[in-house]
């Protein structure tokens, strides 16, 4: 009954979110207008948008605006870059992972190319600009913009150092909890932080707030990550929709791994030591891990760590005062704990 009552809970949540996912769904096609489509370039991106995706970057990017009393139509644009800039490091690390599946579909490298997928993605990226500079035409002042594309320049610069970082510990079974968590701050948080801080700067908040979401987005997005790494682990890929052996097919030391190997008995321990050794791991390797990691029975552990980050999300939102948007950047902490894809 309980975890009935909390899917409904989750239901009801992403009602919520679904008007404004609406609303960044109807300016991406401005964004992107139909003339451009005829470049060949846009048919692989168009591919990917039309595959969905659960928007999480852009909804949080509108409340961050609203939280501190912005209007979400001068964030609109911004907020849909966002997503095109979230898309453009899919399309890019699907590469670096030789991941098949993304949004449920083929991913673009496979379907399209490798030459198409790195201009698709490189595309995207300046439409991401475009789509922040775009604030000003909406009512964001000129100097809150270039605040905000000064974060998005350095957030980049922060998400890529963050995979580099990743794979300077690839196949390393020594990694520690903190490495992880340093490496997943960058690649994963970073970008959270800086939709979290460019909302609250295109809205007019003060410094406080601004800290007070960039430190919310930062936690939320270190929480994200380990659940995305529980979820690679526990779920199929159709319900992930999404490749979940690549982690392990790249070696890629996650956070279950980790605590897997301080709780395995031996035998499990020299085997996660033997496939992380191999020069490519199989899906086989992939299937005995994910139960290795299920019986030394780390996933709850796993969990708590990333509920632990949640809180700190909630926290960092307590100088903020309360309103509707509050609320739901409360409420988004859930889901990212909770959801199952
Ligand atoms: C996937 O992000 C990449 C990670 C940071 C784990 P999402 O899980 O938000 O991907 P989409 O946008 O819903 O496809
Ligand atoms: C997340 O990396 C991608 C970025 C932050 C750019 P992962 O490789 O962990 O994410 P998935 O599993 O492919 O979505
Ligand atoms: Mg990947």
């Amino acid at each position: 009954v309980g975890g009935r009552a909390k899917k409904i809970q989750m239901m009801l949540r992403l009602r919520k979110m679904l008007k404004y996912r609406k609303m960044v769904e109807k300016e991406i096609k401005q964004l992107i207008p139909a003339e451009l489509s005829d470049f060949h370039v846009y048919k692989p991106i168009h591919y990917m948008l039309d595959a969905g995706g659960k928007f999480v970057r852009p909804i949080l990017m509108i409340l961050s605006c609203e939280a501190v009393g912005g209007n979400y139509e001068d964030i609109l644009p911004g907020a849909s870059g966002i997503e095109l800039g979230h898309v453009a490091s899919l399309v890019h690390d699907d590469i670096i992972d030789g991941s098949h599946i993304r949004r449920g579909v083929v991913s673009i490298h496979e379907k399209f190319g490798v030459h198409d997928a790195i201009l698709s993605g490189d595309l995207l990226i300046f439409h991401t600009f475009l789509g922040l500079a775009k604030t000003s035409e909406r009512g964001a002042s000129a100097d809150r913009v270039v605040d905000a594309i000064k974060v998005l320049a350095k957030s980049g610069i922060d998400l890529v150092v963050g995979q580099e970082l990743e794979s300077k510990y690839t196949g390393k079974l020594d990694t520690t909890e903190e490495e992880y968590i340093h490496v997943i701050r960058y690649k994963t948080g970073s970008y959270l932080r800086d939709i979290c801080k460019m909302g609250a700067i295109i809205g007019g908040g003060n410094e406080k707030a601004v800290n007070a979401l960039a430190e919310y987005g930062e936690n939320l997005g270190i929480a994200f990550q380990i659940k995305d790494d529980i979820l690679s682990l526990t779920k199929s890929e159709k319900e992930i929709m999404k490749t979940p052996e690549s982690d392990i097919k790249q070696k890629t030391v996650t956070l279950p791994i980790i605590y897997a190997l301080n709780n395995a008995d031996a035998d499990d321990s020299k085997e996660i030591k033997r496939i992380f050794s191999t020069e490519m791991p199989t899906r086989e390797d992939f299937l005995r891990i994910a139960i290795i990691v299920k019986n030394a029975g780390v996933i709850p552990k796993t969990e708590k760590t990333a509920r632990s980050y949640a809180e700190k999300a909630e926290k960092s939102l307590n100088i903020i005062p309360s309103s509707p948007s509050k609320k739901l950047l409360l409420e988004f902490v859930d889901f990212v704990v909770e959801r199952t894809y």
